[in-house]
């Protein structure tokens, strides 16, 4: 709930301003005061009269405004708020903001603010994708905002990519995280690792092995540890997911990379270990293209990758007091998961079945079994947020417990 928080919403000029509307009501269903400042480009998309009939409030467009600025000024604006939400950020915006350029009344707030801002981008890929505002990015993030997004999908323009404004319901999410206290944070003061996503082993510079995963339920339990108040470091192999914000993200490539950075991640209170980690690597790996030839591929010859999960858990000094390994199957899931528990001496298995049918695989939902030495329980489909968020309390609950 935002009771009694002050949102200073500043509105950039894309498309995703119409999803300002939604989150102008959302922000206020929870109790939040919202004020708004439009750029002139966002009274294109959306007009002031909507936004101050939903905000119930005066909205800002305009710097020399001599009423305004005799009234209350663009530098009170930027102070009354307890967070400033820039929503869509346009390439523009974050230019400016980065870059610290301030000749409008949406830039010069926030130039003059010494509050937190968050930022919700929304932009064409190809601008998403720009070294430019891959710099302006990098900036941003290591002034200290949070950024919410953006998502993957269909755009605007026709294209497809990342570059949509994440939902209203996201970005209140990021906000309520924002303002969650200690009781919302039960994990604040521990370390919890995570892997995600496939690992790549290469055949040769062009071609690698590697196991089918999106990475989306390691990102939203990275994401749910966050939340609740964990420093996260997430290990990640090869996606094209956004990290989770506040997440530390380690990107490696092969299961050897993968355990090194685990290693040097230690020591840590909870290992959670959902990477698909290719279980082989080449051996023969050619430095070349290997070209094709008449025929089949001379042998590759495959040697077993470290098992990251069971090293770490039979570590004698510096094993996590949780170890959380996961079961993907196809069949038998939970006498696999079992037998797993065991084999790799974790505390936990979340296993699932993975069978194409279920469409999991990628796809927006898991239905999972939490597999412990006390028995095993069966969670309902829910979104693979859901899932991490769940998971992450019963960390917590077995954390609290065990203290
Ligand atoms: O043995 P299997 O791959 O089915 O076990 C899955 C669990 O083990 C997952 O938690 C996965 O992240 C972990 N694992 C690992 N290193 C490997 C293989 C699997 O950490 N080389």
């Amino acid at each position: 709930m935002l009771g009694n928080k002050r949102i200073l919403l500043i509105i950039g000029g894309g498309i995703a301003a119409y999803k300002d509307l939604i989150l102008i009501r959302r922000l206020r269903g929870r109790g939040a005061a919202v004020q708004a400042v439009l750029t002139k480009a966002a009274e294109q998309f959306v007009t002031p009269l909507a936004v101050a009939s939903l905000t119930e409030n005066k909205v800002y467009t305009d710097l020399f405004n001599l009423t305004d600025e005799s009234e209350m000024g663009h530098i009170q604006l930027s102070r009354s708020a307890d967070l400033l939400v820039v929503a869509p950020a346009t390439a523009d915006l974050m230019a400016k903001m980065a870059n610290g350029q301030a000749d409008d009344l949406a830039s010069t707030t926030l130039l003059a603010t010494d509050t937190p801002v968050l930022i919700a981008p929304a932009m064409n890929v190809r601008m998403w994708e720009h070294p430019a505002t891959k710099r302006n990015l990098a900036a941003l993030r290591s002034d200290g905002v949070i950024v919410v997004g953006p998502e993957q999908g269909d755009m605007a323009c026709g294209e497809y990519g990342y570059g949509r404004m994440s939902e209203p319901e996201a970005i209140v999410a990021a906000i309520e995280a924002f303002f969650a206290t200690e009781a919302d944070r039960p994990l604040a003061g521990y370390k919890v690792l995570v892997t995600a996503g496939p690992t790549h082993e290469p055949i040769d510079p062009v071609r690698y092995i590697a196991n089918r995963s999106s990475g989306q339920q390691g990102y939203a339990i990275a994401a749910a540890s966050q939340r609740l108040g964990a420093e996260t470091v997430l290990i990640s192999g090869p996606t094209t997911l956004v990290p989770p914000p506040g997440v530390t993200v380690r990107r490696i490539e092969t299961a050897q990379q993968m355990l090194d950075a685990c290693e040097a991640e230690l020591p840590c209170d909870v290992g959670i270990f959902a990477a698909a980690v290719a279980d082989w690597r080449v051996d023969n790996a050619s430095s070349q293209k290997i070209k094709k030839q008449n025929g089949a591929l001379p042998g590759l010859q495959l040697v077993e990758n470290p098992d990251i999960l069971r090293t770490i858990a039979h570590l004698q000094n510096r094993r996590p007091r949780l170890v959380v390994g996961f079961a993907a199957e196809t069949q038998d899931v939970i006498t696999n998961a079992r037998r797993k528990l065991e084999t790799k001496g974790c505390d936990w298995i979340v296993a699932n079945d993975v069978s194409p049918a279920t469409g999991i695989m990628g796809g927006p939902n898991n239905a999972v079994h939490l597999v412990t030495a006390q028995g095993v329980e069966d969670w309902p489909d829910l979104p693979k947020g859901e899932v991490g968020l769940r998971l992450m309390q019963r960390v917590a609950d077995a954390l609290r417990t065990a203290a």
